[in-house]
């Protein structure tokens, strides 16, 4: 099915909104409540795509999962080594972090399985994984260039290692570390900069220890995950597109509503603040172990910047959004140390760039970043290529476009954000769907 987004130009943002739950937090609840010993509760569960496509890998490995029933899931674990060998090929859909998890929790079981994923997913490397799990004596087959579909020949005497990681990734991170928990000895990973603790955070709430020594980690096989009961916070990165169309567009005021601000995560804030963005955070407090509140944003005039280099990790999957407040800001905005970017759902640099230039903003890409020059710009079709998070930035962009936007492929929206359509329709945004 296709999906077309048609936007008209103009509107503010206002009110009280919830968007849905984080799909790190969500994919890591499934996993850790899958080979946990008992009954974990999931709330604030997002059902998009990317989290039931987990959910269904861990179905098909013998696991019983009830619902989702409005965010409630609830996971029978079947202890560390109770998964049992599928009689499918897995079916990662979309979702990166789905496959690259999976290869460290698959890699030490007693079975062999294979992952797949759609065209997107297929593209995208998973050597950064497949090498570092190698070195753990694992054998993980990859199709040619090192993408899927995966081969994963389960081994049971996985030895820990101590690495440092080449890039600052919490996905071949946690891929290491669900390796661990099935290897002999200690399992350490150096992060080469911060990223997301959503594992560390969540195997702690499971009984398991994790040691962090600055930016050092590690966790000792052989243990075992208790069942728990977790709240899924609001997703940072889906509250993204309305606290950047809050902030560009005259006469917003939008709340958003028990968002989780893991300092791992809220790089997005940051980099918003340091443009001149009015925003507040609220009501803070603890959910399921992770920070929480109640973000209000409204509108200001933003000014271009040199997002620093630091922040990038922590705001990875904000830049699509974030390109569009740059191109509303006064001035110039300019990204560098984000190559990573290149290997999302879509190559976010080429697409951003070139979506931009088709509504007349002057975005140059650069092979780690962008520069773009803040301004007024008009209407036209942009390719989505198929990401949501592009879809969704475009959506956003039209707040402040001199005339209609036209966004192409948008179904993907529902990986990470059903119903956006609908929120963004009740907060203001003028949007239809073909
Ligand atoms: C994720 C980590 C990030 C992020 C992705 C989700 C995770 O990827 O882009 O959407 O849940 O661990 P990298 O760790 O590859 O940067």
């Amino acid at each position: 099915m296709t999906v077309t987004y048609k936007l008209e130009a103009g509107g503010a943002l206002k009110g009280r909104l919830r968007v849905p739950g984080d799909k790190s937090i969500s994919h890591r609840s499934i996993m850790l409540g899958s080979i946990a010993e008992g009954v974990t509760q999931i709330g604030g569960f997002l059902e998009g795509e990317d989290a039931i496509a987990t959910m269904n890998v861990f179905r098909a490995l013998g696991v019983r999962i009830d619902g989702p029933n409005h965010g409630n899931v609830t996971v029978h674990g079947v202890g560390m080594r109770g998964l049992k060998a599928p009689g499918t090929i897995l079916d990662c859909g979309n979702s990166g972090t789905s496959m690259r998890l999976l290869c460290g929790l698959l890699a030490g079981q007693n079975f062999d399985c294979e992952l797949t994923g759609d065209a997107s997913l297929c593209r995208r490397p998973m050597k950064r994984v497949a090498e570092p799990l190698g070195k753990m004596r694992a054998e993980i087959v990859t199709a040619d260039g090192g993408r899927p579909p995966l081969k994963i020949m389960g081994i049971a005497n996985l030895h820990g290692i101590d690495y440092p990681l080449p890039i600052a990734s919490a996905q071949v991170k946690s891929a290491l570390l669900l390796a661990g928990l099935y290897a002999r000895g200690t399992t350490c990973v150096t992060e080469p900069a911060p990223t997301r603790d959503h594992t560390e955070r969540m195997l702690a709430a499971f009984g398991h220890p994790v040691e962090r020594n600055g930016s050092r980690v590690c966790v000792t096989g052989g243990g075992k995950l208790t069942a728990t009961k977790i709240e899924v916070p609001a997703d940072i990165s889906s509250a993204a597109f309305f606290m950047v169309g809050a902030s560009i567009a005259p006469g917003s005021d939008l709340t958003l509503e028990h968002v989780g601000v893991n300092p791992t995560r809220s790089g997005v804030i940051d980099i918003l603040r340091l443009m001149g963005a009015n925003i507040e955070l609220l009501n803070q407090r603890q959910a399921g172990g992770e920070p929480v509140a109640d973000i209000r944003v409204r509108h200001a005039e933003l000014k271009g910047i040199e997002i620093p280099v630091q922040l990038v990790p922590l705001a990875i999957d904000e830049f699509p959004a974030l390109f569009v407040a740059a191109a509303n800001a006064h001035g110039v905005t300019k990204l560098r140390g984000a190559v990573e970017l290149r290997v999302k759902e879509s190559d976010r640099i080429a697409v951003m760039a070139d979506g931009l230039q088709a509504l007349g903003v002057v975005a140059e890409p650069t092979a780690d970043g962008m520069r773009i020059v803040g301004g007024k710009y008009g209407g036209g079709t942009v390719a989505s290529h198929a990401d949501h998070r592009i879809a969704m930035a475009f959506a956003i962009a039209a707040l402040r476009a001199g005339a209609p936007i036209t966004i192409t492929d948008c179904a993907n929206v529902a990986t990470s954000f059903p119903g956006f359509v609908e929120l963004a329709r009740s907060a203001g945004l003028k949007i239809t769907t073909w």
